[in-house]
């Protein structure tokens, strides 16, 4: 049997059908700038969205840089980006909680409410989790589609800039609510984009003295500036001892782990005392070797896994901490770009010349 090559049928569609949008158009690093990519279009239970600001993710960057994570989920030609603020523009016929116009964020974990978690208050982790910018389309675009159930109204006080980050700001609501921080001693190893959050929050929320630890001298600066009281360099011989020996001489009482550096793992945990909680959030690049029977087993301490926000408390929560103007994240978010710019604002990001990127879509 012969195949012969068709030539490519063009697709005429007229332009209010067609929109910006930033593509993984093939598998290898970089995005593609696309003006013409077709507009969304609404299912029946569905909000599409005008984009006005979005945040460049951790996640993103794997996209970016296509690692070995990216090229095993990431499918070619799908829109990437899932923090966002927009608009309503339109909604599905089914939908009715919502009316174009509403100013809008979103939870990028789409489930179909259908499995035992997502019935029972845990749908951040649903079996079928599909996320936008990665298993769909997601939002560094004009519009986005998300289904209703998805939809979280912005608080009109909160501006864009901040409206956009909200879903890293819900990892870093998430993992110092889970982990409980009041009046106790808090260790963030990690702090980059979340674990700058997880400061700001964790002092918010009433935590006692706040230790961290990066190996970028600007970040642990600035985890001194938003509220902690050291920060180490993990490379530095004599810093565990040193947060040990403040607390008590037996260690911190909670743990967030917000690096996804090996060496952070054994670290944190080592300067944990007996019986602390530690509340993981980093994502290592592999299997680890970390020595349980140690730092778990006799430790006698709690580990939480923390994956997304949980739907919706960690939202109600973060508006809260967020209107309550204790939040300090002006300085997290560093930069802002036009969506033409996006490998400037991409280089930002990956190079750390930035924290958080924004790039401004519509706004
Ligand atoms: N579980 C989830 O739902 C979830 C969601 C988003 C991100 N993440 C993961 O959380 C982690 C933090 O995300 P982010 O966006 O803040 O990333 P980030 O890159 O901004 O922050 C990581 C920080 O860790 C620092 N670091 C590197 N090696 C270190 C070491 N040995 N000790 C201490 N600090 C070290 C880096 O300098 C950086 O500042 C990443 O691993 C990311 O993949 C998890
Ligand atoms: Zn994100």
């Amino acid at each position: 049997m012969t195949t012969l090559k068709k030539a490519p049928v063009e697709v005429k569609v007229s332009p209010s059908h067609t929109m910006r949008a930033l593509i993984k158009h093939h598998a290898g690093p970089e995005l593609q700038f696309v003006p013409d990519r077709a507009k969304p279009v609404p299912g029946p239970r569905d909000v599409l969205v005008r984009v006005s600001k979005v945040g460049i993710c951790g996640t993103d960057r794997h996209i970016w840089e296509w690692d070995a994570w990216a090229a095993s989920r990431i499918p070619v030609g799908i829109v990437t980006g899932h923090e966002f603020v927009g608009v309503i523009e339109a909604v599905g016929s089914a939908v009715t909680k919502y009316q174009p116009g509403l100013r809008v964020s979103a939870e990028g974990h789409v489930t179909a409410w259908k499995d035992y978690n997502s019935r029972t208050g845990n749908a951040h982790i649903a079996s079928d989790t599909r996320i936008i910018g990665i298993d769909r389309d997601g939002c560094f675009a004009d519009y986005v589609v998300v289904p209703e159930e998805n939809v979280w109204p912005v608080h009109p006080s909160i501006p864009d800039r901040i409206a956009a980050v909200l879903d890293p700001l819900g990892n870093a609501v998430h993992t110092v609510m889970a982990a409980g921080v009041s009046a106790k001693s808090v260790l963030v190893t990690g702090t980059g984009i979340i674990g700058l959050m997880a400061v700001t929050v964790a002092k918010a929320a009433g935590a006692g003295r706040i230790f961290a630890t990066d190996v970028d001298p600007k970040r642990r600066a600035l985890a001194k500036k938003l509220g902690a009281v050291e920060a180490f360099d993990p490379r530095q011989e004599g810093w565990i001892a040193e947060v040990r020996k403040s607390c008590r001489g037996e260690g911190a009482d909670v743990l967030l782990e917000m690096s996804g550096a090996e060496p952070a793992l054994t670290q944190g945990f080592d300067a944990l005392r007996n019986g602390g909680t530690a509340a993981l959030l980093g994502l290592f690049k592999g299997p680890v070797h970390f020595d349980i029977n140690r730092l778990v087993v006799f430790k006698g301490c709690t580990v939480l896994g923390i994956n997304g926000r949980k739907m919706f408390e960690t939202w109600y929560q973060m508006e809260e901490l967020l209107l309550s103007g204790k939040l300090e994240l002006d300085d997290i978010v560093t930069h802002e770009f036009p969506l033409e710019q996006f490998k400037k604002a991409h280089h930002t990001m990956i190079s750390g010349e930035g924290i958080k990127v924004v790039m401004n879509v519509n706004g």
